[in-house]
């Protein structure tokens, strides 16, 4: 904590008369360039008390003694239906974030509305939502934070639902300032439609931002000075980005709904004798005795020895993970001690704990852990924790808003907290077991950086899903772009590339009985209709899983310094390029790591544009160079990846294993793209424990003179996770 000035303290304490009421507005600075200003009384619950403790290297970052933005200007106010916060920007300022939004990107001009709902967006959802919301704001992890381009981010720790007008709405005394500039021309009277509906539209400067329901608001001020330099500071203050186990960076495969231990070894036996590369297995809700809601105790029937299952499944190197959600069935071994701690409406019939009371933590927590992490259980994948239905059919998918919960939030703060703590008590029982995990989630919000985790959607829309790995980058999540059945085997395959080129590698076939290259179509799949070439797909799908275990070091890395540094490792291309405005509305291309570059040809096709920002790039496929500040059309057959590569990176790139264990170790091939490869940095420790929390860990810095290329290493731990077997240089 910085100490601030007594003058400086005193001159931010004010106190703001409007609407005839008085409320006090404080401010703190809480960390290196982060302020923190309270108006009148908020919520007793916020997203912040759920935090990890703010990473170290925090205190490396920039610290000026000012803000970014002129906080004695932000208006607060309190009305009958919330608290109101009115800031402004400039003309030039862009702005970006509000967690994982869907279908938006820049934000300016919008009004978001920030709530977590599962029923975002219509088409091409397996549950085609009866209320298509289109793109309000709503979505599996939208937060009250965004970004500006003049590098300042503002957060509001609430977990009620909140709007904000980002220039979006222009206030009437513009218009009187107007009626003195109006041309002749505009006061002639309208001879044409195009002149009826003639709006002179442009973005206002004004920024309103409403909590309904509370009595006051805590925001924070993050300084830049760069986008990418607030989310860096944002994650470091959440506690550092986590590293997933190695493991987890592989290939997983989710089986059907229904399938019994028997289809579940048949499919792990098959991916070992086809030497398809896969690390985990999931299994879907058939292995609970009861699932909607949810059990937590084994199906004796689909599983009648889960023990020699897992035991089984650790022999051929899998790890295994399990579907669930947390609505605790009645005949569930928790449900009776759960219920005092839950919250008054039921899903599914199923209590809803209340995460918030240590209770309920440990009641939930402790049972998982003894009967399934002490078992040898991988993961989860904590499902259903966004739900918010409205029709008759999927209402009850979810608690309503008037819910009361022991802790005293109501069903609307639960609804937004719900993903949120739900990760968070999985992952603490990894953490005190000290066994890293990759949880799947479908809800989350504020600074959950630190909690191994990634969300995923009944969505499907595949242009939308490359958005979204480039709007988590904002926000501290990883994004799952999953692959189920597709439309035809174009779909199938450059999705699979999209996945590869994704923080989760996952086929989700939770509906389907075959594998989705035997048969991408649903109907035709489960009646065992198998297309004529598909062990020639089966190979094409191999390749890319082989190309995706090539890739583990590099991405490794980039959670190493998303760890160490903040830096998200899959992020849209303007945090890389902020000052390029070529790059400041482009959503279909995103960075991973600092190297590469991703462009995925969605719905199918073979053809699109791509911008490259300043510097020379290498097609990854053919080593085809490309100059930046241009934009090509580019074309691609099924078996090329697209993904780019800048001059002067050292690449490397591992001989693929089928499976990673503590024992696994690499051989990497160095690939030198121009003539001068920046150093580079990997990133060595056990892999799958915390120890590198307590200093094991090496950096193994990779570097080229321009004829030999090097490797040093620093640190301390000594096992080597890396042999490097030969150089080559791309010019
Ligand atoms: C959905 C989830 C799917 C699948 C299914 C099982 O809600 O998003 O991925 O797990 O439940 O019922």
């Amino acid at each position: 904590m910085h100490l601030i000035s007594k003058k400086v303290f005193l001159a931010l304490f004010v106190v703001i008369l409007l609407n005839g009421s008085s409320f006090g507005q404080k401010v703190d600075k809480i960390a290196p360039g982060i302020w923190r200003i309270t108006f009148g009384t908020p919520e007793q619950h916020k997203p912040a008390d759920f935090k990890a403790a703010p990473s170290d290297a925090l205190s490396k970052l920039s610290d000026s003694k000012t803000p970014p933005i002129a906080i004695d200007e932000i208006k607060f106010r309190q009305t009958a239906k919330g608290s109101v916060a009115e800031l402004m920007m400039d003309d030039t300022e862009r702005i970006y974030g509000f967690g994982l939004q869907v279908n938006t990107f820049e934000q300016r001009g919008m009004r978001r509305e920030i709530r977590t709902s599962s029923g975002v967006k219509g088409k091409d959802a397996y549950v085609p939502h009866p209320v298509p919301f289109g793109n309000v704001g709503f979505g599996h992890a939208p937060m009250p934070f965004y970004i500006s381009s003049k590098g300042y981010g503002v957060l509001i720790n609430t977990s009620r639902y909140v709007t904000f007008y980002m220039g979006s709405q222009h206030k009437v005394e513009k218009s009187v300032k107007i009626k003195q500039s109006l041309t002749a021309e505009d006061k002639t009277a309208a001879t044409s439609p195009s002149q009826l509906y003639r709006s002179k539209y442009k973005s206002s400067n004004d920024v309103e931002i409403a909590v309904d329901g509370a009595q006051g608001m805590e925001m924070y001020i993050f300084e830049g000075p760069t986008i990418k330099n607030v989310v860096e500071r944002y994650n470091l203050f959440s506690g550092g980005g986590a590293i997933p186990p190695l493991w987890s960076l592989g290939f997983k495969y989710r089986g059907k709904s229904d399938f019994t231990y028997k289809e579940v070894l048949n499919f792990t036996k098959y991916f070992r004798d086809n030497h398809i590369p896969c690390d985990m297995f999931g299994l879907e809700p058939g292995w609970h005795s009861a699932a909607y809601s949810c059990s937590y105790t084994w199906n004796k029937k689909n599983f009648p020895n889960p023990d020699s299952v897992l035991n089984v499944m650790h022999g051929m190197n899998y790890k295994l993970n399990l579907w669930e959600h947390a609505y605790v069935h009645p005949s569930s071994p928790i449900f009776d001690s759960i219920v005092p701690f839950s919250g008054n409406y039921a899903v599914w019939q199923g209590a809803v704990p209340d995460f918030i009371t240590p209770q309920a933590r440990n009641i939930f927590g402790s049972y998982h852990k003894e009967n399934f992490l002490k078992k040898g259980i991988s993961a989860f994948k904590l499902d259903e924790c966004d739900a918010a239905y409205y029709d008759e059919a999927h209402a009850e998918w979810s608690f309503p808003d008037v819910a009361r919960f022991p802790s005293g939030v109501d069903g609307e703060q639960m609804r937004q907290l719900f993903g949120l703590l739900y990760q968070k008590v999985i992952w603490d029982e990894y953490k005190k077991e000290n066994k890293r995990t990759l949880l799947e989630v479908r809800a989350s919000h504020l600074f959950a950086a630190p909690y191994s985790a990634a969300i995923y959607s009944d969505m499907y829309d595949h242009g939308d899903y490359v958005n979204m790995i480039a709007n988590s980058g904002f926000s501290g999540v990883n994004w799952s772009p999953e692959v189920r059945e597709t439309k035809s085997e174009a779909d199938l395959i450059r999705r699979m590339q999209t996945i590869l080129m994704s923080s989760h590698m996952v086929v989700d076939c939770w509906f389907l009985k075959n594998l989705p290259w035997y048969q991408f179509d649903e109907k035709k799949n489960n009646n065992g209709e198998f297309l004529p070439n598909y062990k020639e797909l089966e190979l094409k799908a191999k390749k890319l899983i082989e190309l995706r275990m090539s890739l583990i070091p590099y991405l490794y890395a980039a959670y190493a310094k998303y760890h160490f540094e903040g830096t998200p490792p899959f992020r849209a291309v303007v945090m890389d390029y902020p000052e390029d405005k070529n790059v400041w509305k482009i959503n279909n291309q995103y960075m991973m790591g600092d190297n590469l570059m991703c462009a995925p040809y969605v719905d199918g096709k073979s053809e699109r544009e791509v911008y490259f920002p300043a510097g020379k790039w290498y097609d990854f496929n053919t080593n085809k160079t490309y100059e930046g500040g241009k934009k090509y059309k580019i074309i691609m057959t099924l078996d090329e990846l697209p993904m780019f590569v800048k001059e002067g990176t050292i690449l490397p790139l591992a001989k693929p294993v089928e499976f990673i264990t503590p024992e696994t170790t690499f051989d990497l091939t160095c690939r030198v793209y121009g003539n001068s490869g920046k150093p580079v940095r990997l990133f060595e420790d056990n892999t799958y424990a915390f120890d590198f929390e307590k200093g094991q860990f090496s950096w193994a810095d990779l570097a080229w003179n321009g004829k030999k290329g090097s490797i040093k290493r620093s640190g301390n731990y000594k096992k080597k996770l890396y042999n490097i077997t030969g150089w080559e240089t791309v010019k």
